[in-house]
């Protein structure tokens, strides 16, 4: 098998449903090497998707003839990730978030470009054929000059409680994991930070977080984030992982909305319906599912053949939705004690009642004013 010869790092979740199967069909690219700490899982991928290899140690791995590494491990493990990336002259497509904090995404940004070599963010929204539609839409004018974006994304991050060994009921390892990450701004909601600077071509000029805490870790489980572009529209997020976390019925909410001077564009996952409807009518687009993953490798084996990353997204583009997404974070937790008159705060309400139920060590401890650093502190003590 001829192309480039890809290596993923990280055999878990996103690498045996997204980037596996994609990569093993994508012209140009041989599926040549994964890696993971856990010999066994990076053993059943191997067998899984039929890899040549599979590497016993890491060093093994960066000292085979791969021409890119997917990395698709925890965010805490991205920094060390790159650094070797860098080290052995490997080019990165890298999952969201990049990394823990700023100056770790500094950190990756500057080595690998010292080193000349291409870091690029897993942004796979991007490259859904719907998402691809509304890009082209919005540059021909289908609803005149877009004023605002609405996107939600709500949804329960696979429960709040999974089962141990023992049958025993516990709070789900995923879900504790992903909040003491920074929760679902961070997490999720950076797919649609990018796509709304992607879709608009426009940055973030201000923004705003507000957070609603429907479980009591330290990041709220559902926010809503606004942000000012500089082209003068406004893009509403709003994320949750606690929408229907606890019920036996479980339902999803995922929809995009632009709104323009000439009408609307309209994308829902669970109707399967995408619509354009302005002064000529309506028209009904094809629908596609949100993610993209062999698009995604298409673009990026473009990318490691030509140099040209077309719109691949940079690793600056990874900085900027992550900024935003932390930020806003950070906002929503620095305001959480505001009250309303007569009723009690979150936190009030949450030492009142939340007892056994406690998932963090961080929860109800900190002060309610936090600095603006404090998730990075949070964000350091996680990954030790
Ligand atoms: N783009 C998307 O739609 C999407 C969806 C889910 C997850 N993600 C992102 O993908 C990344 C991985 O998420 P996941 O859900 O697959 O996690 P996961 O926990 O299921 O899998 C991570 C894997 O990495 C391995 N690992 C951990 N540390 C390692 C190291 N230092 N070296 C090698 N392997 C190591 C683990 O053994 C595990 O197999 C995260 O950054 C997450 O945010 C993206």
């Amino acid at each position: 098998m001829s192309g480039k010869k890809i290596g993923v790092l990280g055999c878990g979740m996103i690498a045996e449903l997204g980037h596996l199967p994609a990569l093993k069909h994508v012209a140009g690219i041989s599926l040549h090497a994964v890696y993971d700490v856990n010999w066994n899982r990076a053993l059943e991928m191997q067998s899984r998707f039929r890899i040549p290899h599979a590497f016993p140690t890491e060093k093994a791995f960066w000292e085979s003839d791969i021409d890119a590494v997917v990395i698709c491990t925890p965010a805490p493990f991205h920094l060390a990730n790159v650094l070797q990336a860098a080290q052995y002259g490997k080019h990165v497509l890298c999952e969201k978030p990049l990394a823990m904090n700023e100056a770790d995404i500094l950190r990756m940004m500057k080595v690998m470009e010292d080193a000349g070599l291409m870091l690029l963010t897993g942004f796979t929204y991007r490259f859904s054929g719907s998402a691809r539609a509304i890009h082209r839409l919005v540059r021909s004018g289908a609803i005149g000059e877009v004023r605002g974006l609405r996107l939600n994304y709500l949804w329960n991050l696979h429960g709040k409680w999974s089962w141990n060994e023992n049958g025993e009921r516990i709070a789900s390892p995923l879900r504790v994991g992903r909040m003491l990450e920074g929760g679902p701004m961070v997490d999720c909601g950076v797919h649609q930070i990018d796509l709304a600077r992607w879709w608009l071509g426009s940055e973030v000029e201000w923004q705003r977080g507000i957070g609603v805490w429907v479980e009591d870790y330290q990041a709220p489980d559902h926010l809503y984030l606004h942000m000012g572009h500089s082209c003068g529209a406004h893009t509403m997020v709003e994320i949750s992982f606690s929408y229907n976390a606890t019920s036996r019925e479980p339902r999803t909410h995922f929809q995009y909305e632009l709104i323009g001077s000439d009408g609307v564009i309209r994308y829902n996952r669970e109707e399967h319906s995408f619509e354009l409807r302005n002064s000529h009518g309506t028209q009904w687009l094809a629908w596609h599912p949100e993610k993209n993953f062999a698009g995604m490798h298409g673009e990026f084996v473009h990318a490691l053949s030509t140099g040209d990353l077309r719109d691949m997204p940079t690793a600056k583009d990874g900085l900027l939705a992550t900024r935003i997404a932390r930020l806003a974070t950070e906002e929503a937790i620095r305001d959480r004690e505001r009250t309303s008159q007569d009723h009690p705060s979150t936190m009030a309400r949450a030492a009142n009642t939340v007892t056994s139920e406690v998932t963090s060590p961080l929860d109800l401890e900190e002060p309610a004013d936090l600095p603006p650093s404090m998730l990075s502190a949070l964000f350091e003590r996680t990954k030790q």
